[in-house]
């Protein structure tokens, strides 16, 4: 389980049974990191939890941040990719249910917006008190995922409900809950990106404005989505995404001979590159010299990489993008028939917030038998994540040429 998990420990006695969930979690591969309140350091020195994960233990709100870029609050919500808070005491409950941020944990937890597992610790009457219960509910209906507590003896001497779940049945809820997230984990995904550099002499090149920034968010949502990931690259002047197998290539030919090398492995092909039509007949071994009034470059045209790929796939689903500049759908729609799709991207590049260079997208998607989904602008982010649950969900239901979701 290669993921950042911050724990919140509150103050409760069963604190020290938290030690056994962040060694167990870290046994599993997890990175973890831990803020304490006040009041858990009286139940269980930070230093023990700072020898199980290797990492410094943060109990106070104003305390040294010099190893973060940012405020620490902000910089620790930033890093997780999951918060569990155990034992989570009636006080954090509230703190919690209304937003209340007045220490560093608290604080944190307001900053975090991603999925949050709570194991509330208490005596019973604490548990079942309405106000505690109100609390709960307000949480879950945010979207907080409650894990309840157990019957059993309890620290203060009386049986009922309110002990901390053990460190095992934890840790499994932990991981159920982030495998729902994982929604191509097992999977194979080819994702090409940016624009084909097609050479004219050892100096020029005819090129386009693709800036890669929609294939490259394509492939960390893929990432994220738990899929094995190959990014085939033309020029883009972006950072390679981490975590998945990079190819950088230059032209259309190079694209198609490195697609085709992975093509046979994988389950579903993004294809968002701008790969050139067109490329010169004849490149010059030499620097082309300027000397006539006029000079005519002889262009032949390049292999369509993604039409080859819908003549040979097997069960790989195609996903194509059309920029167009006018009558976007009957283009896309021709090329979505013509490639042999699943489903098409199309959006017009000339239209403001869309295409080449921007962060935004504004796009269409068509899918094969015609249904069409249109989708307010929006980052290329959160495009890149609607691409990628449809991938998923096409793949999961083995649904292909049928459309799942569609506004019609
Ligand atoms: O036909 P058009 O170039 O507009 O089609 C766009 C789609 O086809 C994009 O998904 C693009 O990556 C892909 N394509 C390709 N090989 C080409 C041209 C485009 O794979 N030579």
């Amino acid at each position: 389980m290669q993921k950042n998990i911050l724990i919140g420990v509150t103050g409760g006695i069963a604190a020290y049974k938290v030690v056994e969930v962040a060694s167990l979690l870290k046994k599993s591969g997890a990175n973890v990191k831990i803020i304490m309140t006040h009041n858990a350091t009286e139940f269980v020195s930070p230093r023990t939890f700072q020898e199980i994960t290797n990492n410094a233990v943060s109990v106070e709100m104003f305390g040294d941040t010099a190893n973060f870029i940012h405020v620490e609050h902000i910089a620790l919500a930033d890093w997780a990719d999951f918060m569990l808070i155990a034992p989570a005491t009636a006080n954090f409950l509230a703190k919690m249910a209304h937003g209340i941020a007045d220490d560093l944990l608290s604080t944190t937890m307001l900053a975090f917006d991603k999925k949050i597992l709570v194991c509330p610790a208490m005596n019973t009457k604490m548990f079942e008190n309405t106000a505690t219960q109100a609390n709960l509910s307000t949480l879950k209906a945010r979207g907080v995922k409650i894990l309840e507590p157990a019957e059993g003896n309890l620290a203060c001497g009386t049986v009922g409900k309110g002990r901390l779940p053990e460190p095992q049945e934890i840790c499994a809820e932990i991981k159920k809950i982030l495998s729902e997230e994982q929604i191509l984990s097992g999977r194979k995904i080819l994702v090409t990106a940016g624009g084909t550099v097609e050479p004219i002499d050892p100096v020029r090149y005819i090129g386009n404005r693709s800036s890669g920034r929609m294939g490259y968010e394509i492939a960390k949502a893929a990432v994220n989505a738990g899929a094995e990931v190959v990014l085939i690259s033309g020029k883009s002047e972006l950072e390679p995404p981490k975590n998945l197998k990079f190819i950088k290539v230059e032209a259309a030919i190079d694209m198609r001979e490195a697609v085709l090398n992975e093509f046979d492995s994988v389950d579903a092909v993004i294809m968002s590159a701008a790969v050139a039509d067109y490329r010169v007949k004849n490149v010059s071994a030499q620097k082309i010299k300027k000397s006539d009034e006029n000079l005519t470059l002889e262009l032949v045209k390049n292999p369509d990489i993604l039409k080859e790929l819908g003549s040979i796939k097997k069960n790989q689903v195609l996903i194509g993008f059309a920029a167009e500049t006018q009558n976007i759908l009957d283009y896309a729609n021709k090329k979505l028939v013509e490639k042999n799709l699943d489903f098409i991207v199309a959006n017009d590049v000339t239209a403001e917030g869309a295409g080449f260079g921007v962060p935004t997208n504004i796009a269409t998607i068509i899918w094969r038998g015609g249904d069409v989904e249109t989708f307010d602008k929006m980052s290329k982010a959160d495009l890149a994540g609607k691409i990628i649950e449809r991938v998923a969900d096409l793949l999961s239901k083995d649904k292909k040429f049928f459309p799942l979701t569609s506004n019609h």
